[in-house]
């Protein structure tokens, strides 16, 4: 197994990263992110299982209402977390969990459950610019339960480049899941946050088709309604399981901070601008992916 091959504790990373097996882990993985990886691996997956997969400030929070409302057939739903990172999610509480479970997860394809993938189970990767992740990645970071990153945007900015920030490379993130959707041999469908921004409803047929759903028009619609950004930021979330050094009470200032489109122009200089046009066009000449970045 290529995740038990090294582990290592990464003291001078800014971010209190944990590496293993060339992977950068946040805090709540603990000194050894092997034990939860695993922990991941062995999870027992049942018939409907969802997975919402994505890097990091992609949209996750955003997706999962929608898909909740969508499998539920009701914007009535409470919205479920079941992050298995940073959670810890012990058997029981995954036993108790009501069948269709939706699971959210940063991890790349091969380290979800091996018997989700076993049974190909359903996965929703949604995507976004790698400027706004970036920007909005730095936000969330000095805030977030232990990391509370002290740095300026340009140290940021070269972390994020450099792979290192959690869960590593963005690049190789993004490029490992359009690996795994081309070749075909599993059920994902991906998402565009931007897209996602400009046709809701369009985006929430295609999901609900992706689910066999088929919901009509007038439920997408209201699903759409009630999952914008203003919506979802006064929500008050009755069940919010985060532990307390994870997430502060003040967690939907950041969760949902601003919720737009091109909020990177308000950091970015335009050589970072450049230089981050440039390494996308080199790490991604492979890709048929594209972003808008406004
Ligand atoms: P910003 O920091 O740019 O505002 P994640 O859920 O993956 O952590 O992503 C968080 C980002 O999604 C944040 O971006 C947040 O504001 C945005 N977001 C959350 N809910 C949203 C919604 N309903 N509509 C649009 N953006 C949303």
């Amino acid at each position: 197994d290529k995740e038990d091959s090294t582990c290592m504790q990464n003291n001078s990373n800014p971010l209190k990263l944990t590496e293993s097996s060339g992977i950068l882990y946040p805090y709540y993985f603990g000194d050894d992110p092997r034990v939860k990886l695993k922990n991941i691996k062995n999870i027992q997956s049942k018939t409907g299982d969802i997975f919402l997969c994505s890097y990091p400030k992609s949209g996750t929070h955003w997706i999962m209402e929608m898909v909740n409302m969508l499998v539920a057939g009701s914007i009535e739903h409470p919205t479920k977390f079941n992050f298995l990172d940073p959670m810890i999610i012990s058997d029981q509480v995954l036993d108790s969990i009501p069948c269709p479970r939706i699971f959210q997860s940063h991890l790349r394809f091969n380290q979800l459950p091996a018997s989700f993938l076993k049974r190909k189970g359903k996965i929703i990767y949604i995507l976004r610019n790698p400027k706004d992740v970036s920007v909005s990645l730095y936000h969330f970071v000095q805030k977030e339960g232990r990391t509370k990153y002290t740095g300026k945007w340009d140290e940021f900015f070269q972390l994020f480049l450099n792979a290192n920030v959690g869960y590593s490379s963005w690049f190789d993130h993004v490029l490992s899941w359009e690996r795994e959707k081309e070749k075909g041999r599993h059920p994902i469908h991906f998402v565009f946050y931007e897209a996602l921004q400009k046709d809701a409803v369009t985006e929430l047929d295609r999901m609900s088709k992706f689910l066999s759903l088929n919901h009509p028009h007038s439920f997408l619609q209201s699903v759409a309604e009630c999952s914008k950004f203003t919506k979802m930021r006064n929500q008050q979330y009755l069940y919010h399981p985060f532990p307390a050094d994870v997430m502060d009470d003040n967690y939907i200032d950041y969760l949902f901070r601003k919720g737009i489109v091109g909020d990177w122009r308000t950091l970015f200089s335009e050589e970072q601008s450049m230089q981050l046009d440039e390494v996308c066009k080199a790490e991604m000449s492979d890709s048929k992916l594209a972003f808008s970045y406004e």
